[in-house]
């Protein structure tokens, strides 16, 4: 079974306590959170003092997207946090191999994310250690931008490496994902699908989920 992903980047922050209650309810599997630093990315969002407070009410795993230039300053105190998943990203770091065991030790599931213009093969190395990797189908930074059909080949190919070298790998696909799209992405070999404005964007969360399940 397809996993949702529903990205608080896209809830209405006034009110967060009742989008995340609503989701959980309507059926989300995960909760994506979108840490940005305005240096890797453009962009600023939030980081542990709101995941802390979030854990508190979260009642699903916590699936965190560190789009920051020093990703493993991060790890202990989300650890604390109680955060199930987290993905680095891939463009940011020199000792990928390192971050990844030490997420490990952390008993955190550790992935790494690819922009679009990164290549799958730069992951064969590190690809038996991965408990997953999440693929951007946009530039990461900011939710509601459009679709890039070019990841759905890099999901083939990727699924492709991994049945050899780490069959339980997980392929996260992030940005523009809809109803549309969530088809051929599952064909594609993909498990797990982040969603923002999609899901964030219409007052029945629950249709929406359901609709890309
Ligand atoms: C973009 C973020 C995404 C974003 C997805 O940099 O990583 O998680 O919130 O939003 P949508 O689904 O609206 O593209
Ligand atoms: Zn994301």
């Amino acid at each position: 079974m397809i996993k949702i992903s529903p990205s608080l980047l896209s809830a209405d922050f006034m009110n967060l306590e009742r989008d995340i209650k609503n989701v959980q309810k309507a059926g989300a599997d995960l909760l994506h959170l979108d840490v940005m630093d305005g240096h890797f990315v453009p962009n600023l969002t939030f980081g542990v003092p709101i995941i802390k407070q979030i854990e508190r009410i979260s009642e699903i795993p916590l699936d965190v997207h560190l789009m920051v230039t020093n990703p493993g300053d991060y790890f202990d105190a989300l650890a604390d946090c109680g955060v199930k998943y987290i993905s680095f990203h891939q463009e940011t770091v020199f000792h990928a191999h390192r971050l990844i065991y030490s997420l490990k030790e952390k008993g955190i599931k550790a992935g790494i994310a690819l922009n679009p213009a990164t290549p799958v093969d730069t992951l064969i190395p590190v690809l038996p250690d991965l408990d997953f990797v999440l693929l951007m189908s946009v530039n990461p930074g900011f939710g509601g931008q459009s679709f890039l059909p070019l990841v759905l080949s890099k999901i083939r190919n990727l699924r492709k490496l991994s049945e050899e070298t780490n069959p339980e790998l997980e392929i996260e696909i992030d940005g523009g994902v809809n109803a549309e799209n969530a088809v051929e992405l599952r064909n594609a070999g993909a498990d797990i699908l982040v969603a923002g404005s999609f899901i964030f964007g219409s007052n029945n969360f629950k249709e929406r989920i359901e609709s890309l399940k």
